[in-house]
């Protein structure tokens, strides 16, 4: 471990012009990645969250189309999709065709979701994405062809940070002189504060009148302009709520809040913070029994008050990050990212809390398994742009070929297979799909290497 370390990363950043704030922020977690602080939280120093509010049981109020009026929505989109193979941003995928044969992103539907809000409430819902130093070109060229969605004065993304890649072995800035674009990673997206901080974005909502920000990841098209919400967040009167989802038996995901026995306040743990006895009592749905959207809302103006009080830097726990310097291979250099989550910033604001919302609020696209659900009959797209499941999901898994996003297109080369009917989806071994797949009941495709067996598939037909 090296004092050497961390001199050489802050000079590698300076020298590459990253803001002040960023090189303190990342010096905090460094130093705290160095001491081994593992960040745990016990679960007999905390109580679950208590029974939330429920959005989809929120009475209309007078009060919602003002606050929506006074919202900024706030994309997340500088991650690089590294789980499915990708170096971009995952926005940029094509995820719905429409009936006259076009292909529309994640972006086009989003900027969808936004002019339809618009034009059914008349609320000037600026659309503000974040973008790091690998999606930022893409995105801007793709959102160039919408002239209306940039609101005078307001810019339509701002751009987050970026930091040196950390070797496993010695935590010394890595060197790969082959591609030394590989050498920086973005700070994960608890780098929204700073981020926001150092480009002005919060004092200029505020200056145009703008009092709260709805979050969400850009991958999560669930997460639409919400009336209901915001009426509800502007009466709450809190600094900070989160939306939360509740648990099925198939949900064993980390990302949970729960309340810290010592102050009353709401905290974020995440599975790495959980320690290893009490894992289970950890992650038991009838004791905790929400988990995290990534969807969150912030009144601007106690931001703004928080961020120009700490000049920027949030104190938010550490995540560590163990990739590898080139992630599209697994032999190349070990390296540490270190990183930080949006959603610890819960504990950061006294008065935080949290709303129970429904499931369409939550589709993320963190696999290639999601991404050929949501590119199936499984889902139809509105006219206001929301993407509405016609029926339960099925459970879809694909095998390794099927997991970078280049392996996948290559195998459902025509259009993805029919999920209508589909309980579960497994795949196993290596196939290739076909037009005018349809997938029925519970369908497996066994690794044709393995067993040889008949299957009663048609061409043109059905798995089932
Ligand atoms: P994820 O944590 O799912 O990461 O991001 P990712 O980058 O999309 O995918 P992997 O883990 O590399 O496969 C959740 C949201 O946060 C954004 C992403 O763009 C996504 O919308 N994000 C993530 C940022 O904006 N910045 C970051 O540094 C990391």
């Amino acid at each position: 471990m090296s004092a050497i370390g961390l001199v050489q990363a802050r000079e590698k950043m300076r020298g590459a012009g990253v803001a002040p704030a960023a090189v303190e922020t990342f010096t905090r977690f460094y130093r705290l990645l160095e001491s081994g602080v593992s960040g745990l939280i016990r679960e007999e120093d905390v109580e679950p969250l208590p029974q939330l509010a429920r959005a989809d049981e929120l009475e209309p109020s007078d009060g919602e189309a003002a606050a929506l009026d006074r919202t900024a929505i706030i994309k997340l989109n500088g991650g690089l999709g590294t789980s499915m193979g990708m170096d971009k941003a995952k926005s940029l995928l094509p995820v719905r065709r429409t009936a006259e044969g076009e292909d529309l992103t994640f972006l086009d539907i989003i900027v969808g979701q936004v002019r339809a809000a618009r034009a059914a409430t008349g609320a000037r819902l600026p659309l503000v994405f974040m973008n790091s130093f690998r999606t930022q070109a893409d995105t801007l060229a793709l959102l160039g062809r919408y002239d209306d969605v940039a609101m005078d004065g307001l810019p339509l993304d701002f751009l987050q940070n970026r930091e040196p890649k950390l070797r496993a072995d010695d935590l010394t800035p890595v060197e790969w002189p082959s591609d030394p674009d590989l050498e920086w990673c973005p700070p994960g997206h608890g780098d929204l504060y700073p981020a926001l901080h150092a480009a002005g974005v919060v004092r200029a909502l505020l200056d145009a009148g703008f009092r709260y920000a709805s979050v969400s990841n850009s991958d999560n098209l669930g997460a639409a302009p919400e009336a209901r919400i915001a009426g509800w967040f502007a009466a709450s009167g809190a600094p900070y709520a989160a939306e939360m989802c509740l648990k099925t038996p198939a949900d064993v995901k980390g990302g949970q809040l729960v309340v810290r026995k010592a102050d009353g306040r709401i905290v974020q743990r995440e599975t790495a913070q959980t320690h290893p006895d009490d894992l289970t009592v950890g992650l038991d749905p009838t004791r905790h029994r929400y988990f995290h959207t990534n969807n969150l809302w912030f009144d601007l103006e106690v931001l703004a008050a928080e961020l120009d009080r700490t000049g920027g830097v949030l104190e938010l726990p550490l995540i560590r990050n163990d990739k590898t310097v080139d992630p599209a291979d697994p032999a190349s250099t070990k390296v540490v990212q270190i990183e930080s989550a949006m959603g610890a910033a819960v504990a950061v604001f006294e008065g935080a809390t949290a709303i129970e919302v429904g499931r369409d609020r939550f589709l993320p696209v963190k696999t290639t398994n999601d991404l050929l659900v949501l590119r199936s009959d499984v889902y139809e797209l509105t006219d206001d742009y929301r993407v509405v499941a016609q029926v339960p999901a099925p459970l879809v898994s694909l095998s390794a070929p099927y997991k970078t996003i280049s392996g996948f297109d290559s195998r459902f080369p025509a259009e993805p297979p029919s999920l209508r009917g589909a309980t579960s989806l497994t795949v196993q071994g290596d196939w290739n799909f076909g037009a005018r797949v349809r997938v029925l009941g519970d369908a497996r495709l066994p690794d044709p290497d393995e067993a040889l067996v008949s299957l009663d598939i048609a061409p043109t037909d059905a798995t089932g």
